[in-house]
């Protein structure tokens, strides 16, 4: 939790020296933040790796986390993530894939919208 927010801040922090050091100023990019690889520091922070695998790959105790974006677009990922109780009511296929495992899905840790549209950018990636 600690390590991914420290090095988000540095990330951030650098995107932004490299704004001031620039003699032609340029277009502003906007934050650093909600990109997929700041995504994969989220997922490492939020111990989504416990239950997913490190490498979304699943492991005994929650599914391989691929092919996402065949089933979920950004802004409906990210509100599965802060109440996927609701979602597995709400979705039979879900309800199935949960069957398969013995502790439930739960709620994101972190309720920043920067980090938690970060890590869906990440979950939707191939
Ligand atoms: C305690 C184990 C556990 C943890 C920790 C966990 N999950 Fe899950 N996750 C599951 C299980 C089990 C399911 C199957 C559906 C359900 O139970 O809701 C699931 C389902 C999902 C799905 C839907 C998969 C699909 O096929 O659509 C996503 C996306 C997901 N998890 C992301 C995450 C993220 C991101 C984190 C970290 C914030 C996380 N999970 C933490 C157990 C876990």
């Amino acid at each position: 939790m600690r390590g991914g927010a420290l090095a988000l801040a540095a990330a951030l922090s650098v995107g932004l020296g490299a704004v001031a050091c620039s003699p032609s100023g340029g277009a502003p990019r906007g934050p650093a933040v909600a990109t997929p690889s700041s995504g994969r520091l989220v997922f490492l922070a939020e111990t989504c790796p416990t239950c997913h695998g490190h490498g979304r790959e699943g492991t005994n105790t929650g599914p391989a986390l691929d092919g996402l974006r065949g089933h979920w677009d950004e802004d409906t990922l990210v509100r599965f993530l802060h109440n996927p109780a609701a979602f597995k009511l709400a979705d039979p296929r879900l309800a199935a894939l949960a069957q398969r495992f013995r502790s439930d899905m739960p709620p994101l840790f972190s309720t920043d919208e920067g980090r938690v549209r970060a890590l869906a950018r990440y979950l939707l990636q191939e």
